[in-house]
């Protein structure tokens, strides 16, 4: 066990991440899933502690190790992470690193679904609640919104129009149809987008990433 970081940038805050994919089941043994490996998810928890931060880790299924000092909430499917993210509440800061799956199968099946005469089966698939933007237009909003977004095409774009339409503070944008930044990588190339405009950070390892980050947000923040 290591000692709280009591003289870290934040100290004294609350802050809650998600990471990781969301799983929604098909039938009992298939999933509909993103990919993420919930590496840069973990990575900002873990940095959070490290700052002195009091962190609850949503995650969805992930194949890495919990990270140190953290708090960790282990989920399924996006309305499980919703609830789970709802019950950490209140917090100062809120990062949601997950790769929400956008849709889940509208009734998933009790038992496996068998190949057969008919075919293959036909899903039907409705759309999952949105995390972030349920938790930025909520009364227990927290004082600092951060979501991220993986985009193929007019990245900065597409980011400033989810800061808008989630109600977040900070989108963090990565280009995901090139080299750096793609899903399961080690490098991200991220641009910062927030009301005041847009900041391109240099190629950085996801550790690296967290870490300026985690004292950007603190910045941010303020002493508890
Ligand atoms: N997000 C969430 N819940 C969802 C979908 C997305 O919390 N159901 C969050 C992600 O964790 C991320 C941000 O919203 O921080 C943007 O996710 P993204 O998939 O890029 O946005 P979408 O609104 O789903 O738009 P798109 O159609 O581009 O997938
Ligand atoms: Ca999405």
């Amino acid at each position: 066990l290591r000692p709280a970081n009591t003289a870290g940038p934040l100290a004294g805050r609350r802050v809650l991440v998600t990471s990781g994919p969301t799983h929604e089941p098909i039938d009992p043994v298939r999933v509909l899933a993103n990919r993420s490996s919930g590496r840069q998810g973990h990575a900002i928890a873990a940095a959070a502690a490290r700052a002195g931060a009091e962190v609850t880790l949503v995650s969805g299924p992930v194949a890495i190790p919990d990270p140190a000092g953290v708090t960790v909430v282990r989920v399924e499917t996006a309305r499980e992470m919703l609830n789970a993210v709802e019950a950490a509440l209140p917090v100062d800061l809120a990062v949601f690193a997950a790769a929400v799956a956008d849709w889940r199968v509208a009734d998933g099946a009790a038992q496996k679904i068998k190949k057969g005469a008919g075919g293959p089966p036909a899903l039907t698939l409705v759309e999952n609640p949105d995390v972030l933007a349920t938790v930025a237009h909520g009364l227990r909003r927290p004082a600092l919104v951060v979501g991220f977004a993986a985009e193929t095409e007019n990245v900065v774009e597409h980011a400033r129009a989810k800061l808008i339409r989630k109600r977040a503070d900070m989108i963090v944008a990565n280009d995901v149809s090139t080299g750096s930044g793609v899903m399961g990588g080690d490098d991200n190339r991220v641009h910062i987008v927030t009301a005041d405009g847009v900041e391109d950070w240099p190629a950085l390892s996801k550790a690296a990433v967290a870490e300026r980050l985690v004292d950007r947000l603190a910045a941010l923040l303020g002493p508890a």
